[in-house]
């Protein structure tokens, strides 16, 4: 890894604010290293800060000299802490806690100064090594069960309810299923509601991988438009649930993946009432709910409006993607079938992480906040380097979700991603959210990463741009069809 470069310094004073609201156990100059160790790995010394002096630190924390210098010494072994001469001590992260190591998510060719706009996930917020621990301190009590809760942990289905019920939507423990995420979720559904030969209405653009999920399935995909200026077309879907063996609609009403579009109470309650009438299920994806980016109050979940809705819930967003922790909420008369379904998958969840949720959810309003402000100050980055550099492509940005959906002036999206990787930028193109092919007029633009980074890859993009009608007319674009991994 290269070395981090000092993006600021945090004051003896400060850090010694931070070190002593939370102290840890046992003094010494472990004990300050680990808890360094802590602020660095949840991000509330971030990457590429540089320490107070080893003896402005020392008299910040009216400790002995020696202590800091010890502690220091340890963080470097242990890759935490980068000493350059003149340049002092800066954070920086061990290279196998950092990034997607998967290679299946990290794109083929990408170097370490590659920019990757494939995945709008957000990185764990302050706190989570915290919530680890005190679940790990809750372990003892469960150490002599089985472990195994394969409707999920009956405090975290009841905390889950619980947000149900404020949301406006009343729900019983019973009615939760924890799984591994939503995209479980939406498998555990498919499972329940339909069969191959039937048919799903999905939106388009929708997030790509449950399309791989229901294809799987042998169902027959149908799409309706959904536009970020304009939102759901309910006519349109009045006229495709009447295709036979229709049986379920996979719907992303809150902060839809990749529009950001945040469906109306008005437009819940008739897309509701014309499903029913054709006998088709809602199943409804709500990841994003909780990503709003302003205080005004959301609609209540669109299963208010659809008693036989399936709604799925995730923590991967709000939370912390490395959770693996999500839920299904089914009608009272279905949760066994649910229930019957995820042990076709597997048996249960596992318990430290649904133990680390349920610490997370017990304050969430810090996560929330932390969420918010670090997205809405990466939006407002992107939004201002693209009015600078490609003033013709057009967004429309929503009141919350991770992404902005561009249109392009020219219908280049492929060629766009393609050309893009040569300037080290990966893009998940327009065709990746289409269930039907086409809408390589837009292209999906996260706003997850830090705002100088965007502002980086938007002068890429720019570039890319001006090099993508030549990549088509190569013929290099226009075929990349799904990206096989977008978050
Ligand atoms: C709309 C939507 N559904 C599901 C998922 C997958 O969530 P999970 O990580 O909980 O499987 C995502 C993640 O990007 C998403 O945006």
């Amino acid at each position: 890894m290269t070395p981090a470069s000092a993006a600021s310094a945090v004051s003896a004073g400060r850090l010694a604010t931070l070190l002593v609201s939370a102290p840890t156990s046992g003094p010494g100059y472990l004990a300050l290293a680990h808890r360094l160790r802590e602020l660095v790995g949840d991000g509330r010394l971030p990457v590429g800060t540089r320490l107070p002096s080893e003896r402005a630190l020392a008299a910040a924390l009216g400790r002995g000299r020696a202590t800091v210098t010890r502690a220091y010494d340890v963080l470097r072994e242990q890759a935490y802490l980068e000493s350059r001469q003149g340049s002092g001590s800066i954070t920086r992260l061990p290279v196998s806690h950092a990034g997607r190591t998967d290679h299946l998510l990290v794109p083929r060719g990408s170097t370490e100064d590659s920019i990757d706009l494939t995945i709008a996930t957000l990185p764990a917020p302050p706190g989570t090594a915290d919530a680890y621990r005190a679940a790990v301190e809750e372990l003892p009590a469960y150490l002599l069960g089985t472990g195994y809760y394969p409707t999920g942990l009956p405090a975290l289905r009841e905390a889950v309810a619980d947000r149900y019920t404020r949301r406006g939507l009343a729900t019983s423990p019973a009615q939760v299923v924890v799984v591994a995420g939503a995209l479980a979720g939406l498998a555990v559904t498919a499972q329940v509601l339909t069969r191959p030969g039937d048919r799903v209405l999905v939106e388009s653009p929708t997030y790509p991988n449950p399309l791989s999920t229901l294809q799987a399935r042998g169902v027959r995909l149908v799409a309706t438009a959904v536009d970020p200026g304009h939102g759901w077309d309910v006519d349109a879907v009045r006229q495709l649930v009447r295709a036979p063996r229709m049986r379920a609609a996979y719907l992303i009403p809150d902060f839809h993946n990749p529009t950001g579009a945040l469906m109306p109470t008005e437009v819940r309650h008739e897309l509701a009432r014309v499903l029913a009438a054709a006998g088709v299920t809602p199943v409804v994806d709500e990841s994003m709910v909780d990503l709003a980016l302003d205080d005004a109050p959301l609609p209540a979940p669109f299963a208010a409006h659809s008693p036989g809705a399936f709604s799925i819930g995730s923590a991967s967003k709000a939370f912390w993607g490395g959770l693996r922790i999500g839920w299904v909420r089914a009608p009272a008369d279905r949760v066994d079938a649910v229930a019957a379904a995820r042990l076709s998958l597997d048996l249960a969840s596992p318990l430290l992480e649904q133990l680390t949720l349920l610490e997370m959810l017990r304050d969430e309003g810090p996560i929330r906040r932390h969420h918010r402000e670090r997205v809405t100050a990466s939006r407002a980055a992107l939004l201002g380097a693209l009015a600078r550099e490609l003033p013709d492509w057009r967004s429309v940005p929503g009141r919350g979700g991770l992404s902005l959906w561009c249109r392009l002036p020219a219908p280049l999206s492929s060629a766009l991603s393609v050309a893009a990787e040569r300037h080290g930028l990966y893009l998940a193109a327009g065709p990746s959210f289409a269930p039907e092919g086409g809408l390589e007029r837009h292209v999906r633009l996260p706003h997850t990463l830090p705002g100088p980074l965007l502002e980086e890859a938007v002068r890429r993009l720019a570039r890319a741009w001006a090099d993508a009608p030549a990549v088509a007319r190569r013929g290099a674009g226009g075929t990349s069809g799904r990206s096989p991994v977008v978050a």
